[in-house]
């Protein structure tokens, strides 16, 4: 037997500003089956994450918010805490990057990278927002397009011609943030020299650690000559201020992937077994894998790998890159409803369902990986529901019925156990080079011969026969023997399907070795359904809750029509702007759920002269719809029509408060008739 192996795994670090959908869940999924195999393996597997919670997005977000960031980010760890758990991604220790442990971290490596050289300084000229008083991203900052002058474009790139630029070239720049016109000020940046470690990356990126694609784009990264990177940021920023240099802080993607070494090192205060050292020092025995998408190869393949050699700290095993989630063959879209919230879909459906479907497709590659909503019904309910449920139902009853719950002793198909023994170490190959469609192949092959094997003895007819309740017994034991060894080597991909089979199987949670015994002899528990069947209404419904989360948004969202984000509460408008609105006392005349959508009313509003029909997203605070009828309230009556998934509404309600159960509509004074212009 081999030692087992010491292994840390991590997912890329999401930001604390926004929710997980299934794109990100590609990543975490695919990285807690890699995880949970090598554990059942009987290795010392630490899976670790945290939420990247600096930036200046974050701090912009908390501030339109009225909340601090770090009640931002506590409100958004939770949500992703539940979303992860509730897709069964089981890590070890889910932190924060901002955390004392990533802090002081993060001061280490930057002063020994300083100490040893690795440090540059120099003047960076950058637009800067003068009302705000901050230096702007080049997101931050939109214009007109030097090349065909299309306008509100960002400050590095055009998407209606595809140029790319420097933000001083466009044209009319405005700051995003407040909308001034932003002026070019001086600053001095801190500077990592990458060139340092040309050498040694030429080197390390080619020796096994990444998957050749990889390491070939890499390549024309590297032969272009790498350039020095800017690791800090002028205040105000949400982050951590550069030991010794006040006024500066280190940039969210310096501090993101320490956040990997913070998270276990919290986990170490609490599981006295691990040693930080032996897992982070030069020379290190233990394992280090990084799980990310391919847009962000540059920062854990180059800059990651040169600051830990830099700080005399041992770099990881491998970087493993997958591509994006695409769903029925197209980037995810709001308004088609496929941009699909982690949340919604768990509102709709069970995650192992999801889980099967990306492991059958996930390669070892950086392919995309295409979520075909029609496929994904077909497939998990013919070979989870059809295949591997099936064996365990079609036998179990027999076994209750005719000998108590008792599984025979005896092989009654040594050519299926010896197929099966076979097969294990090849599916343990693919599940190890994160083949996961090929060990699902594997898989489904053996549940395929072991159905077919059944179909043929037809023990349903033989229990229907005189004297043949041996055979029965024999046969529908071999059954269940088989059922077992499938639930292990799907284990790492459906742990709770395994758990039920657990409990009906009788037996401990099983490891992968399991698979080379057999229950002779054994008493079984009930059979209960182990999973059912995906409805295709269930898709439907989860399309359509995700056009209404688009419409939830666009509802928040202070400013449409493209133009600049500004603040709606500090932005003053003039009086003809103001005069322009259309507001009435409006009667609500009939105020109806709208089906199939989760958040809308439909209201009817008399406004004198006309009768009007209204979505409106409150419905979470009025469940009980007919309690609006015969309401004072107001509207905006000359707002254009939107048309939209459930009818076209013809204005818009006044209502205040956050959202949710939290919306409180306005009422005029009682006295009020309905049509009165408000003034
Ligand atoms: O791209 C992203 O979503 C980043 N938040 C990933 C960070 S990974 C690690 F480096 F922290
Ligand atoms: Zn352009």
């Amino acid at each position: 037997m081999s030692e087992p192996r010491q292994i840390l795994v991590t997912s890329a670090l999401p930001y604390a500003n926004g929710s997980i959908h299934l794109g990100h869940m590609l990543e975490y999924i695919q990285t807690d089956m890699w995880v949970r195999f090598q554990k059942l393996r009987g290795n010392q597997c630490i899976y670790v994450c945290a939420d990247d919670a600096h930036g200046s997005a974050i701090m912009l977000r908390a501030e339109k918010e009225g909340i601090t960031p770090e009640q931002l980010i506590a409100n958004v760890q939770a949500e992703h805490s539940s979303d992860f758990a509730d897709f069964l991604v089981d890590f070890d220790n889910f932190h924060s990057t901002h955390s004392d442990e990533n802090r002081e971290l993060s001061e280490l490596i930057y002063t020994r990278l300083r100490d040893a050289g690795h440090i540059a300084t120099r003047s960076v000229t950058q637009y800067f927002d003068p009302e705000k008083g901050m230096f702007l991203a080049d997101r931050f900052i939109k214009g007109t397009c030097p090349k065909c002058a299309a306008e509100d474009q960002y400050g590095d790139n055009c998407e209606k011609c595809g140029a790319t630029y420097a933000p001083t070239e466009l044209k009319n720049p405005k700051s995003a943030i407040s909308g001034a016109t932003p002026v070019l000020r001086d600053s001095q940046h801190f500077f990592f020299k990458l060139p340092d470690f040309q050498a040694m990356l030429q080197q390390w990126t080619r020796s096994g650690t990444l998957q050749d694609a990889v390491a070939n784009k890499l390549a024309e990264w590297l032969d272009a000559g790498l350039q020095e990177w800017d690791i800090s940021r002028d205040a105000p920023y949400f982050g951590f201020e550069i030991p010794g240099e006040p006024g500066k802080y280190f940039y969210v993607w310096l501090d993101a992937p320490i956040g990997y070494m913070a998270s276990f090192k919290n986990l170490c205060a609490r599981r006295p077994e691990l040693d930080f050292d032996a897992f982070w020092n030069e020379g290190s025995k233990a394992e280090l894998y990084h799980f990310i998408g391919k847009d962000i190869v540059n920062f854990h393949a180059l800059f990651w790998p040169a600051m830990l050699e830099g700080a005399g700290l041992r770099k990881p095993t491998a970087v493993n890159v997958h591509g994006y989630l695409t769903v029925n063959g197209a980037k995810m879209s709001k308004s088609r409803g496929t941009f699909i919230k982690a949340r919604t879909y768990l509102d709709h459906l069970q995650p192992e369902y999801l889980r099967y479907y990306y492991a059958a497709k996930l390669g070892r590659g950086v392919d995309d990986l295409d979520l075909n909503l029609e496929d994904f019904v077909q497939k998990v309910n013919s070979d989870l529901v059809g295949k591997v449920v099936n064996i365990a139902s079609r036998c179990a009853g027999f076994i209750h019925k005719g000998n108590a719950g008792v599984m025979v002793a005896g092989d009654a198909a040594p050519e299926l156990t010896e197929a099966f023994l076979a097969a294990a170490p090849l599916i343990a190959e693919a599940y190890e080079g994160r083949d996961f469609g090929r060990a699902m192949r594997e898989i489904m092959a053996l549940a395929d011969r072991a159905n077919a094997w059944i179909a043929d003895k037809a023990p349903w007819s033989l229990a229907k026969q005189e004297g043949k309740q041996e055979e029965v017994q024999a046969i529908c034991a071999q059954g269940i023997n088989l059922f077992r060894q499938l639930v292990i080597f799907l284990k790492p991909v459906l742990p709770l399907l395994a758990a039920d089979a657990e409990a009906f199987l009788n037996v401990a949670p099983l490891t992968w070795n399991d698979h080379q015994s057999r229950l002779e002899n054994h008493q079984l528990n009930p059979f209960k359904a182990l999973m059912s069947r995906i409805e295709p209404a269930k898709i439907e419904a989860m399309i359509a809750a995700s056009k209404e989360d688009l419409l939830a948004a666009e509802t928040q969202a202070p400013v449409g029509n493209g133009e600049l984000a500004k603040d709606p509460l500090s932005a003053e408008i003039e009086f003809d702007t103001f005069a322009a609105v259309d507001l009435r006392v409006a009667l609500i005349v009939k105020a109806q759920a709208v089906p199939g959508a989760d958040k809308l009313l439909q209201l009817t509003l008399d406004i004198g002269d006309e009768q009007r029909n209204v979505l409106s997203g409150i419905k979470s605070a009025y469940p009980d719809p007919s309690q609006l009828e015969g309401r004072l309230t107001m509207m905006v009556a000359n707002l254009k029509p939107r048309k939209m998934r459930f009818g076209v509404s013809e204005g818009m309600v006044m209502a205040a408060g956050p959202g949710g159960e939290e919306i409180y509509l306005l009422s005029p004074d009682s006295g009020a008739k309905p049509g009165q212009r408000i003034k």
